[in-house]
């Protein structure tokens, strides 16, 4: 398989941990490289439903490699719990199966505590977010005062950051969010340095693994966490996630060059969802948009939230597919739309009495955007155990043709069930 970056196209949880397993069997490697455990990837194999956080939806074939990025920020503790619940399962069992990235940035107690803390004092306008310390740590990163794995594996080094940077943290969390720090540096130096020494045998140089295994035609599989939508420069800012999850986030997070890659694919569901808060044109407050959370059992991975629901918004996707190059897309989720007839799908947006060409910038115009709809006509068949694209509904087939026709790319995997066989092949494999 070529190497391939596999992105979400709407607001996240499109079904990306899925199309990943799947494809796996197919590729050498997976790839994390940006975001943190903010992101929650599910895989479902013969009923057991496993959510990955930060180690790479490729874990459970025992001949994938995995590997963190530099882009990633890694919250050691979440990683080792991670690690831990995969071994008492029987997977994981080579450790040179993980390689985590020496420039990877480390997350620590008081990024997290400084997100929730912002949070609550955002109160009507808070973001919303998974409450896991991403955006704080981003910004350290960002402000040349972050901790790094190179620092966290080596003992002296890590006590000489922490010193350096715990005070600031204290007094930023004393003055200006009226908290503590959650634990004393002493204590997260002893903490930190234990997982430092856990995780040593897996922190390496990452740019150069990969320039080894892509020089040698290995393939790779880069698995983007969130979506095009939550993307920090192109989404829907503020509401949106501190890192690029746009595919020319690869080219950051890892440091290999865009002629390291060679295809990109684009997942979406056939409905939309979002978590948190923000601008989400086709949402539906109705029985339509319960139909969806119920049926499509919409709950956030990480956080256990409800996931707000709505229409397919094409003219959103249109724009990701173009932001991303995708090639092709895997359409997820079909198996939801199930018994809605007839069917909606958002073609263009319209803000004060004028059709828009691109999506609006400014955070007012978002939630002034009106979307327009087409409406196609649905199907009332149970399609969970098609197997062949032939066995689906006229009326499903002609609406993934239309979706494929508008969105001007091919449609190569369709899922219609959580479990990792029930997926098609489209005409046109990825
Ligand atoms: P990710 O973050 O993009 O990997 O997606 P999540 O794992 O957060 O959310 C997707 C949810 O949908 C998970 O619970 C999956 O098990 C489930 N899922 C994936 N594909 C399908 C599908 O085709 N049909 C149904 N009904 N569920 C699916
Ligand atoms: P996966 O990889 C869906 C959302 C949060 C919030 C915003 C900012 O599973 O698709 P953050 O904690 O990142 O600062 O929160 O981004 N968010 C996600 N929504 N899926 C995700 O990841 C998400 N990761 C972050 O809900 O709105
Ligand atoms: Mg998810």
């Amino acid at each position: 398989m070529p190497n391939t970056v596999v992105i979400g196209l709407q607001w996240g949880d499109e079904g990306k941990g899925k199309v990943i397993d799947l494809l796996t069997p197919d590729v050498d490697a997976v790839v994390r490289f940006q975001g943190g455990n903010n992101a929650g990837h599910t895989l479902v194999i013969e009923g057991q439903k496993r959510v990955l956080h930060l180690i790479p939806s490729g874990v459970l074939h025992e001949k994938c490699l995995c590997i963190i990025s530099n882009g990633v920020v890694v919250d050691p503790k979440v990683l080792i719990d991670e690690i831990e619940g995969l071994k008492n399962s029987g997977f994981f069992k080579d450790p040179s199966q993980l390689s985590i990235s020496e420039d990877a940035h480390v997350l620590f107690p008081y990024h997290v505590r400084i997100d929730q803390l912002r949070e609550e004092k955002r109160g009507g306008s808070a973001i919303g977010t998974t409450g896991r310390g991403i955006g704080p740590c981003y910004e350290d990163k960002v402000a040349r005062c972050g901790i790094r794995m190179s620092d966290l594996v080596d003992s002296l080094a890590l006590k000489k950051r922490l010193t350096e940077i715990v005070p600031e943290k204290r007094n930023y969390l004393e003055k200006v969010l009226g908290s503590k720090l959650p634990l004393s540096e002493e204590a997260i130096y002893e903490q930190y340095n234990t997982y430092g020494q856990y995780l040593k045998r897996h922190v390496c140089n990452t740019n150069h693994l990969l320039q080894e295994l892509i020089s040698q035609k290995r393939s790779v599989l880069f698995e983007g966490a969130q979506g095009v939508g939550l993307d920090l420069d192109h989404g829907t800012y503020p509401y949106v996630t501190s890192s690029n999850t746009i595919s020319g986030g690869v080219f950051t997070g890892t440091g290999i060059s865009p002629k390291g890659v060679d295809k990109i694919l684009g997942v979406a569901k056939a409905y939309a969802t979002r978590v948190g808060r923000g601008p989400f044109p086709t949402e539906l407050n109705d029985k339509t948009g319960e139909y969806l959370q119920t049926k499509g059992a919409e709950f956030g991975s990480t956080t256990g939230r409800k996931r707000r629901c709505g229409w397919l918004d094409l003219f959103w996707l249109k724009h990701a597919v173009w932001m991303t190059g995708a090639d092709h897309l895997a359409l997820t989720k079909l198996d939801v739309l199930s018994g809605l007839d007839p069917i909606s799908v958002a073609i263009g947006y319209r803000l004060n009495g004028k059709m828009l060409d691109s999506p609006p910038s400014r955070i007012e115009d978002w939630e002034k955007v009106e979307p327009v709809y087409e409406s196609l006509k649905g199907w009332h068949e149970n399609i969970e155990s098609v197997t062949n694209i032939k066995q689906f509904p006229k009326a499903c087939l002609d609406y993934l043709k239309w979706v494929e026709k508008e969105i001007g790319i091919p449609i190569s995997i369709i899922s219609v069930g959580p479990e990792r066989s029930a997926h098609i092949y489209g005409d046109r494999r990825a």
